[in-house]
């Protein structure tokens, strides 16, 4: 199985943006963070960083007939993309919404996700662990149709 995971704008700057929100470890951590928990998961991953909302948008189109499931952080273009839902819905793979941060006790304009409703999931508020979840649910749904 390969997983495609999308990050947004501005997730580039881990470990220098708002600390004490999103923590000190870096992008190269959190990227590091992915292949370990695929490889441990027994998937095959890609991770694409883009801040710019076209870009995102190929990058979804392009996965088509090449990954098996998307993990998508769509950073702060969640809350305002219908391009990024558009290009969701068309290639229609399966699709985990995750945030390291929990948007839904942040401010209301965080409150609305144009991601969810092409997600069978959303992990958030775990921090890197939340990428580790949608990893592992998706290769147990490779497995179990039904989860
Ligand atoms: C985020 C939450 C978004 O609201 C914000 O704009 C981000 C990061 C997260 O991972 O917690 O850039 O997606």
């Amino acid at each position: 199985m390969k997983i495609l995971v999308i990050n947004g704008s501005n997730l580039n700057l881990l470990g220098v943006r708002e600390p004490a929100l999103y923590g000190n470890r870096t992008y190269a951590d959190l990227v590091r963070f992915i292949e370990a928990s695929a490889r441990d998961a027994g998937v095959e991953v890609e991770v694409f960083q883009s801040n710019h909302e076209g870009a995102l948008v190929d990058r979804i189109q392009a996965a088509r007939g090449v990954f098996d499931a998307l993990v998508v952080n769509a950073a702060a273009y969640t809350h305002t993309s219908v391009a990024i839902l558009d290009a969701l819905k068309a290639v229609g793979l399966p699709t985990v919404e995750v945030h390291l941060t929990n948007p839904a006790k942040r401010e209301r304009f965080r409150h609305v996700s144009f991601v969810k409703p092409a997600a069978l999931a959303t992990f958030a508020g775990l921090g890197f662990g939340s990428y580790s979840r949608a990893i592992r649910y998706l290769a147990a749904r490779a497995t179990n149709p039904k989860l």
